[in-house]
């Protein structure tokens, strides 16, 4: 079963994850836990230029960039997993493109949805946990945090709106996406997460 973790930075999708992740190896599944961009030796690279805030980078060269490491993550990482029946947890995936690049950026998201397929190879999430928290909360958690902003985080609010604004309407009324309220204390929102994720399963195996 494929899982993507999406949402804002600083929603909390990291922290959920690694819940997540202890919750379901505590019941005995085996699980994968990854991110995008990254993943991979070739991915984690792109990673670096990607987040670097001293490399300018223009709209069409960041879709293409995350594609790239995504192609590399999907085949190398992800499909392996799922062919060998594992859960794949992983940190942003393809609607963080959509929202990014195309709520955010302003690219046309049909010719995003045809990049994305041709480095998913059409592979899908069976299940998309978003994890939506007003965008003061995104920032209040991202500055407590120590170091420089990165190239996203260096944005302005009007672009982390548009993209907090284009998650929720990937997910409104699509039956793959759970939408979890992030301002929830961290061991409600695992629980939370990890029924949606028990729903999923229980409706894989009575199929
Ligand atoms: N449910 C929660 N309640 C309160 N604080 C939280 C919660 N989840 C995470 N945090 C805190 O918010 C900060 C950001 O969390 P986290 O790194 O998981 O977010 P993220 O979505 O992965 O961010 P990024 O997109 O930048 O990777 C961390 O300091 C974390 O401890
Ligand atoms: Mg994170």
């Amino acid at each position: 079963m494929f899982v993507t973790i999406e949402g804002i930075e600083g929603s909390g999708k990291s922290t959920l994850l690694a819940g997540l992740a202890e919750r379901l190896r505590a019941a005995d599944r085996d699980v994968v836990v990854t991110r995008e961009p990254g993943g991979t030796p070739a991915g984690d690279a792109v990673r670096r230029i990607f987040l670097d805030p001293a490399i300018a980078i223009a709209p069409l060269t960041e879709a293409m960039l995350v594609n790239a490491a995504r192609a590399q993550h999907v085949a190398d990482v992800i499909r392996p997993a799922l062919r060998a029946g594992k859960i794949v947890l992983c940190d942003r995936f393809v609607d963080s493109t959509l929202a990014y690049q195309g709520y955010g950026r302003g690219l046309d998201r049909d010719l995003l949805r045809r990049l994305c397929d041709a480095a998913t190879g059409g592979l899908r999430a069976d299940l998309t946990l978003l994890v939506d928290v007003p965008l003061a909360v995104s920032r209040a958690r991202t500055q407590a945090r120590h170091g420089e902003a990165d190239r996203l985080e260096a944005e302005d609010d009007g672009f982390h709106e548009r993209v907090r604004r284009g998650f929720l309407e990937i997910a409104h009324d699509n039956a793959g996406y759970e939408v979890l309220n992030g301002t929830l204390e961290r061991e409600a929102l695992i629980q939370a997460a990890y029924e949606a994720i028990g729903r999923r399963l229980g409706a894989e195996t009575r199929a």
